[in-house]
This record gives structure tokens, C-alpha cells and sequence, in this order.
């Protein structure tokens, strides 16, 4: 096990992903939380993450003292070979260059993290971003590696086996960062890459067991990829102590519904509670126009049409929900105030509580391309799994202005047509999510020899990596020509088709 130890960095969670990619199995700690985190039983190895703050700023972050007096290798990376160099007695400033993006690192000697990878003399490119620089090294320490603004770009104290880079390994921008980072786990700390699926997933039938014993598991599902794989998982564990809930809220896409009962009941055998409870919310929704009043509306009525499902079949002492590592991972706060809502997002969030259930998390370690992969090992469809996310309150918040069901169905089948071109084309699974929005905005236009005065349809499509920053996805205009023609042949209803172009930030993926 290798302790991540997170100063505040943007990045910390792709230090986890590449420790994961070198098939060791890593957790993130805020600092504040490091101590506890060792207590227990001390790591393999340490990884300091980088971080906003300067080391000579006055109380600012610090590894726990104990990190150095345990005798395990220590991977420093920027703010985090600042606090390691200071903390060890060296000498940290704040410089007057500093150095952000692109660098050329000139290795200066030999360094075990080099091993296969880097030549004494020669430059490669790294990613930079950092203030402070190490003035005066700690005893023990050499300079091994320097960039033009950076003296002591990477530092060594190979006996005790500290490392410290002023670069980010973690990030794409270093072509060779996970190569070195697997150089320290398997060369330095000695690490065995065995921390696979198939040892995952052992692990996690074994546990579910133990938690659950005889008692009674109920999961949501809602349509996506994690909680699917999180019943399987489940179910495959405690077999028919699993009961599976369904609540089609009436706002999902074309044959969704369908395909998750069919997935369930017929290819897993799968006890299934399918609820159609779309009279219900669409009722409760009729001329709501407020996107907040929307998702809370939905959110809501969702917990108390689950919860009278699952007070009909006799309730359960265990809810399972697929929550995932980075929901997790606590953040590392550092104004201590609360951040703005942008949006409140939808999830069973205050069943456990108000039903007296415990919780079944068993993908809360994991990463979305993680649980893809053990959604495969499990035997769920490929297209199933490569499925884009879907937000809870689904098409709800893809129909600006009020829902009606006339609205549903014309937004279904455009959306369907989309993404039927984006398969044919190749091209759904190099783009993270896409969809069409239908707005409330009507046009003129002409058919044949008639005057139309319809809708307008938007195409949404973007890239991420976490969902939480997006570009639009650059389709070739004639695709984008293509795909709206046939919409506006086929679906009654729309007779204008733009194209959204706004990335994230400033936009947000959803148009609600
Ligand atoms: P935004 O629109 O905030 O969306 O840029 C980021 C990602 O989150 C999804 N999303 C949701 N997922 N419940 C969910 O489970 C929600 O209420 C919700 N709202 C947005 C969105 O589809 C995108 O992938």
C-alpha cells in the first residue's frame, strides 16, 4: 500500500490513477488526516502530493513527522519535496522564477528513479508549476536533475531513499512521469504490481460477505454504469439477499428503462423492483421551470417513491450504493469556508439515515475506468458499461422551461438519432458525454412548400477526463450537418438544429 499524501494539489487523484496503472494499490489522505491514516499499519512508501500553498508561508501545510522517522521510501512532488527538504532542515524560498508548463529537465547523475528511463546528460520534457525552490538541501541529499529555473529540479538522498521533484509526474504533460513514478514503486520500494481486478474483486465478494452476513441489501439502480456494476457485484456475493430497485422517474432516454430490466431480470436473473412512477413526477413537475426547483422536486420525490418500495417488500438493514473513490476522497480545504452550489446534484443521499439502513459501498475505491473494467470482468454488455454518464434528473434538466410529455418524446428521439450517428461514426467512446437539449424556443422555417414554427434543438458533446472541466468535442461540420437534417426530417416538432461550442468553465456540461 502506498499512502498518498494530498497538500491540496488540483491533480492528487492522478498520482492515485498512475500508482493504480503500475498495479499497486494507493489511497489519498488529506495531510491534516495523515497521522490517522498511519496508525493502524505504516504504508510501503509515501507519496507527497504538489500543493497551492508556499512552504514559507507561516502555517502552511506540513507532513507529520512521523513520515520521516518510519524508515520508508518518501516520492516528494513539488509543494510536497518543498515540505519534505524543509521539514529534513534544508532551505526553502519562495523564487523569483517561477515556472509554469513546459520544462527541459537535464539529468545530472545517477538516480535509481532514472533506472531504464533517463540518461545522464540528456533532456526530456516535464510539467512544471511551482513558486518555491530548495535553496539549501537537507544532509543526505544530491542534486541529480536541473532546469533552466530550477536548480534542484529533482533531489536524491539515496541511502534513505527520499526523493523529491520540482515537476509533476502524475500529469500527461511529462511524457515519461508514469514510467518514473513505477521506477520508485518497483525499483526503489521493492513493490509487486498485484493490485488487479480479478484481486479486487476477490477481495470485495469476501468483504460484502462479512459485512452483510444474513442481513437484507437493497440498491437503487438508476440506468447507470455504476450502480449496475455495484449489484453485480453485490448480488454475486450475497446472491439472493440482494433486492434491486428501479424507479423510472419517466425523464429517461429512449429504451433505457427497457434495457435495465431486460439486463437484470433476463441475463443476471436478478430479483427487480421496476416502479414506473412517471405519472408521479411529472405531475409534481408540471410547470416547474426553475432548474434548482427541478432537481430538488425530482430529488425528492425520488427518495419517497423508493422508500415505499422498499417498505412494500419488507425493508432491508443494508442500503448498497455505487459510490466511487473520488467522491471519497475528502478535498483538502484550506479557507475552511463552503464552496457554491452550482447545482444540487441528485443521488439516494438521506435514505440510509431515514430508513434506519446501513450502507454498502463496495466500488467507494474505485475510479470510473476502474469500475468499467470489473463491470466487464463481472460480464456486464460492453455497451452497457461504455455507456456516457446520465444525470439523475435525467431529460428533466435537458428541456429548458417546463417538461411536458409531448416534449419528452420529441427530445428521445432526436437524442437517439445523435447518438446513433456518433456510434455509426465511430465515435462514442472518445467523447465523454453527448446528448441533445430541446429549447424553448420556437423558429421559422420551411418544408416542402409549407411554413413550419418549431423547435430549436441544441447538440451537446464534450471531452473530460472527471466531468468536472470540458471542452466541446470538434466534430467535422459535416457530421454535424448530417445529424441535423435527419432530426429535422424525422422528428416532428424540431425544425432548427445548433451546435454548442461552450466549454467548462465557464459552461457546465448539462444546460441545467
Ligand atoms: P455539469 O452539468 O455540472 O455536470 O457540468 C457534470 C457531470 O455530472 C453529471 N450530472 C449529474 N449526475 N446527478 C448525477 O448523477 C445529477 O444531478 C447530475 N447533474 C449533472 C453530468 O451529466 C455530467 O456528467
Amino acid at each position: 500500500r502506498v499512502l498518498i499524501i494530498d497538500f491540496g494539489s488540483q491533480v492528487t487523484q492522478l498520482i492515485a490513477r498512475r500508482v493504480r496503472d503500475a498495479g499497486i494499490y494507493s489511497e489519498v489522505v488529506p495531510f491534516q488526516k495523515a497521522s490517522e491514516a498511519m496508525a493502524g499499519s505504516l504504508p510501503d512508501a509515501f507519496i507527497l502530493s504538489g500543493g497551492p500553498e508556499s512552504v514559507s508561508q507561516e502555517g502552511s501545510p506540513r507532513a507529520p513527522q512521523a513520515v520521516f522517522e518510519s524508515g520508508k521510501p518518501i516520492l516528494g512532488i513539488c509543494y510536497g519535496q518543498m515540505a519534505m527538504a524543509h521539514q529534513l532542515g534544508g532551505e526553502v524560498n519562495t523564487g523569483d522564477h517561477r515556472e509554469f508548463g513546459r520544462a527541459d529537465l537535464t539529468i545530472k547523475g545517477a538516480c535509481a528513479l532514472f533506472d531504464d528511463l533517463w540518461l545522464d546528460g540528456q533532456s526530456y520534457p516535464v510539467w512544471m508549476s511551482h513558486g518555491d525552490a530548495v535553496t539549501r538541501m537537507p544532509e543526505g541529499f544530491q542534486i541529480v536533475a536541473t532546469s533552466e529555473n530550477a536548480p534542484c529540479a529533482v533531489i536524491a538522498d539515496e541511502a534513505r531513499r527520499y526523493y523529491g521533484l520540482m515537476f509533476h509526474p502524475e500529469v500527461v504533460h511529462t511524457p515519461d512521469g508514469g514510467r518514473l513514478i513505477s521506477n520508485f514503486l518497483h525499483k526503489v520500494v521493492g513493490l509487486k504490481s498485484d493490485w488487479t481486478m480479478a484481486s479486487f474483486r476477490d477481495e470485495a465478494l469476501a468483504q460484502i460477505r462479512a459485512q452483510v452476513g444474513d442481513g437484507r441489501v437493497l440498491c437503487g439502480l438508476s440506468g447507470g454504469v455504476d450502480s449496475a456494476v455495484a449489484a453485480v457485484l453485490i448480488h454475486e456475493a450475497i446472491g439472493e439477499q440482494l433486492t434491486c430497485v428501479f424507479v423510472d422517474h419517466g425523464l429517461l432516454r429512449q429504451d433505457e428503462a427497457k434495457e435495465v430490466v431486460t439486463l437484470f431480470r433476463d441475463h443476471y436473473n436478478i430479483p427487480l423492483v421496476h416502479v414506473d412512477a412517471s405519472d408521479t413526477f411529472l405531475s409534481a413537475l408540471a410547470g416547474v421551470t426553475d432548474p434548482e426547483t427541478k432537481r430538488k422536486t425530482i430529488g425528492k420525490l425520488f427518495i419517497d417513491v423508493f422508500e415505499a418500495e422498499a417498505a412494500k417488500i419488507g425493508g432491508a438493514d443494508f442500503l448498497a450504493q455505487g459510490t466511487l473513490y473520488p467522491d471519497v476522497i475528502e478535498s483538502v480545504s484550506f479557507s475552511g469556508g463552503p464552496s457554491v452550489t452550482i447545482k444540487s446534484h441528485h443521488n439516494v443521499g438521506g435514505l440510509p439515515e431515514r430508513m434506519n439502513m446501513k450502507l454498502v459501498e463496495p466500488l467507494r475505491m474505485l475510479f470510473k475506468d476502474e469500475v468499467r473494467v470489473l463491470g466487464r470482468a463481472l460480464g456486464l454488455p460492453p455497451a452497457f458499461v461504455g455507456r456516457h454518464p446520465f444525470p439523475g434528473p435525467g431529460l428533466a434538466i435537458r428541456i429548458p422551461g417546463d417538461i411536458t410529455r409531448g416534449k419528452l418524446q420529441i427530445l428521445r428521439q432526436a437524442d437517439a438519432i445523435y447518438l446513433e450517428e456518433i456510434r455509426e461514426a465511430g465515435l462514442y467512446d472518445t467523447i465523454w458525454q453527448a446528448f441533445a437539449v430541446l429549447l424553448p424556443v420556437r423558429t421559422v422555417g420551411v418544408m416542402g412548400d409549407g411554413r413550419t414554427y418549431d423547435q430549436v434543438c441544441a447538440l451537446r458533446a464534450v471531452t473530460s477526463v472527471d466531468g468536472m472541466t470540458a471542452d466541446f468535442f470538434p466534430f467535422d461540420m459535416a457530421f454535424i450537418g448530417r445529424v441535423a437534417t435527419r432530426i429535422i426530417n424525422e422528428v416532428k416538432g424540431i425544425n432548427r438544429v445548433v451546435y454548442d461550442v461552450t466549454s467548462k468553465p465557464p459552461g457546465t456540461i448539462e444546460w441545467e
